[in-house]
């Protein structure tokens, strides 16, 4: 069994809860971050205390994320995997035609965008040092353009960052993979998008795992999954 350690940000539920299950059930250790240690707590129970390390952080605070990064190699002593996944939704208007007040508005691109970037920023060195694996939730929402939608607009900026990393990693063994999951049924949905064709989030799981468990030589770019008759 191996002994790889993986990071997952969003880990208390949805898509980083399915792909921490996923993950240790493959072997990795596992450490689990959301805003609050207590949401972790269970799942970290679950896994098992030798296998999973719940931590405390928000992805948009440096101190915050970066100690977790810390506590993560102080437990285990190395780091060969991270999933920058955590993320929240909004529905916003440009035009004030309802969605949320502009003042919320930060909330959705601190998380998304700067809490993606300081995952990134907290995380590489480590993983330089392990040639080791990034991967990052995108969105079919960060492909195509999705109407009033200043969440694509975050997703957008993910795949660029992706993309901008993978470059910036050239030389050093490090891979970085963007997955740009369809319609997922977890907690962040609408009700509107309820009511269509979705994917579980074990689904997703299950296409991070196809990355992280490629040999060294093979970087997976891009995985893009949507639910069958998801319309774009
Ligand atoms: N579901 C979909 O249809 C879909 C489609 C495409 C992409 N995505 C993306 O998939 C990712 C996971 O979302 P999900 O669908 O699994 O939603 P979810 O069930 O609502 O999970 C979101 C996770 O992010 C964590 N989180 C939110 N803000 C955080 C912060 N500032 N710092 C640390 N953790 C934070 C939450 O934990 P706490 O609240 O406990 O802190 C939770 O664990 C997101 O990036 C989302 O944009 C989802």
């Amino acid at each position: 069994m191996t002994e790889r350690v993986l990071l997952v940000t969003g880990a208390s539920r949805g898509i980083g809860a399915a792909t921490a299950r996923r993950a240790v059930a493959a072997g990795f250790r596992v450490g689990l971050v959301a805003r609050n240690a207590g949401s972790v707590g269970p799942l970290a129970a679950e896994l098992g205390e030798g296998q999973a390390l719940p931590l405390a952080a928000d992805v948009a605070d440096w101190p915050s994320i970066s100690g977790a990064v810390e506590a993560v190699l102080a437990r285990f002593g190395r780091l060969d995997a991270v999933f920058a996944n955590a993320g929240i939704g909004m529905g916003v208007s440009f035009f004030g035609d309802g969605g949320a007040e502009p003042e919320r508005w930060r909330e959705l691109v601190l998380t998304n965008v700067y809490g993606a970037a300081l995952t990134a920023r907290a995380t590489l060195p480590a993983l330089a040092a392990s040639g080791g694996h990034l991967v990052l939730t995108g969105s079919v929402a960060g492909r195509y353009p999705r109407k009033g939608s200043l969440y694509s607009a975050t997703k957008w900026a993910v795949s660029g960052m992706a993309a901008g990393i993978r470059e910036e990693a050239v030389g050093t063994g490090v891979r970085v993979t963007l997955v740009q999951p369809g319609i997922t049924d977890t907690g962040i949905l609408t009700e509107e998008q309820r009511r269509k064709p979705k994917l579980e989030a074990d689904d997703v799981a299950r296409a991070v795992l196809y990355a992280l468990e490629q040999p060294p030589t093979v970087d997976v770019n891009e995985i893009m999954v949507r639910p069958t008759g998801q319309v774009l």
